[in-house]
């Protein structure tokens, strides 16, 4: 292959968002702390942490809503830390839509684009093109309260790429939504969003949402970043106990490695690590805990089932083993399922055994 036909990208910086020590305090209150991210050009980003953590917080100060009490925010090449948020080029996606209820589907995807004196001609091929990418051209003249949640949702994200924003931001999109809806509306959004390149900033509390969605995922906790990685990153590598035990299921365990290469719990518990000795916090996800009769080979434990809850595809079972408790995902025939009282043999999976670096 000749090299040289390919042809040298020019880009300056490929970085399109970027917070800089980005700090909201509200009297003694800090909501967001020592915040820096940079967003790549067509990256999905979404800002994940319980209620109150500081998401909407931060993207109200990405969108111009809320000044910042220290740092600066960049959207590409400019510092737009004091530009008003009607000059900031961001396109917004609300909870609760926030559509103009007197105004058809059309008018509302309209509005801000007579707000920026596009001529009558470009609106309309503008209002035509994306309601045809949200799928919603047949509905162009109805009003907003005869469409169902999903369909108000993708007029709120029509209105929000008609701008063609450098970026898009989404609050919890979907939250008022029904499980099944919430599904089938994420998927349509991601393959939307992908296929116009769109660089998101999308804020969720629901974990699977975001694992499923992102291309990083940054996790909050009391408005400080816990931890920033892609979703398999954030799900087999936490690096906190709180990103362990806010993003999936986990057994928390404290102890110390010792000088043999055994992990020993402070209950009691014991099993090979790959980990340098001294006090350590382990956590075993419920998947890498095994029947003994299924992983030949690992130090098998007798383990005492204390709860046994079907899920459907799994069933989880609370373990204790002598006076460690763990968490077991099984997969079980109709009728063969372990119940309260059972005694069980059980191996941890060396591979899937993690250890967080806060907490000791
Ligand atoms: N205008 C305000 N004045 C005082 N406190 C605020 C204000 N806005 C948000 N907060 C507080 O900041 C914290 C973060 O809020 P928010 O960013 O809305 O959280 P999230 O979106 O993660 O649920 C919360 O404790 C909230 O009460
Ligand atoms: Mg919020």
């Amino acid at each position: 292959m000749n090299m040289s036909a390919v042809p040298a990208r020019v880009t300056k910086t490929n970085t399109v968002v970027s917070f800089r020590g980005i700090e909201k305090s509200y009297g003694a209150f800090q909501a967001v702390a020592a915040l820096s991210l940079d967003i790549r050009q067509g990256e999905l980003v979404c800002l994940l942490g319980p209620s109150g953590c500081g998401k909407t917080t931060t993207l109200r100060m990405l969108a111009g809503f809320v000044e910042p009490s220290a740092g600066e925010i960049w959207l590409d090449e400019d510092n737009v830390t004091r530009v008003p948020a009607y000059r900031r080029d961001v396109g917004i996606v609300f909870q609760n839509y926030a559509l103009f209820p007197h105004m058809t589907v059309a008018k509302n995807v309209e509005y801000g684009l007579v707000n920026i004196n596009m001529p009558k001609a470009a609106r309309q091929a503008r209002i035509a093109e994306v309601l045809r990418r949200v799928e919603l051209q047949h509905l162009a003249d109805r009003y907003p309260r005869a469409l169902s949640g999903g369909q108000q949702q993708r007029v709120a994200l029509a209105r929000a790429l008609a701008l063609q924003p450098k970026v898009l931001l989404l609050d919890e999109p979907f939250s008022n939504l029904d499980a099944q809806l919430r599904v089938r509306l994420r998927e349509e959004l991601s393959s939307l969003i992908r296929g116009l390149d769109m660089t998101t900033l999308f804020v969720t509390h629901d974990q699977e949402e975001a694992l499923t969605l992102a291309d990083r995922i940054v996790v909050m906790n009391k408005g400080a970043v816990e931890q920033i990685g892609t979703p398999e990153e954030i799900y087999d590598s936490p690096q906190t106990r709180f990103v362990a035990e806010f993003i999936g299921t986990c057994s928390l365990l404290e102890g110390r490695v010792d000088e043999g290469g055994d992990f020993l719990s402070e209950r009691g518990l014991r099993f090979p690590v790959a980990r340098r000795p001294g006090a350590a916090t382990a956590i075993i996800r419920p998947e890498y805990v095994r029947h003994a009769a299924e992983a030949p080979g690992a130090p098998v434990h007798r383990a005492v089932v204390e709860t046994s809850e079907y899920m459907g595809a799994a069933t989880r079972l609370q373990l204790r083993v002598g006076d460690a408790r763990l968490l077991m995902d099984g997969r079980y025939a109709p009728g063969r399922r372990p119940r309260a009282g059972d005694e069980i043999d059980i191996v941890i999976d060396p591979t899937g055994v993690r250890f967080v670096t806060d907490g000791n």
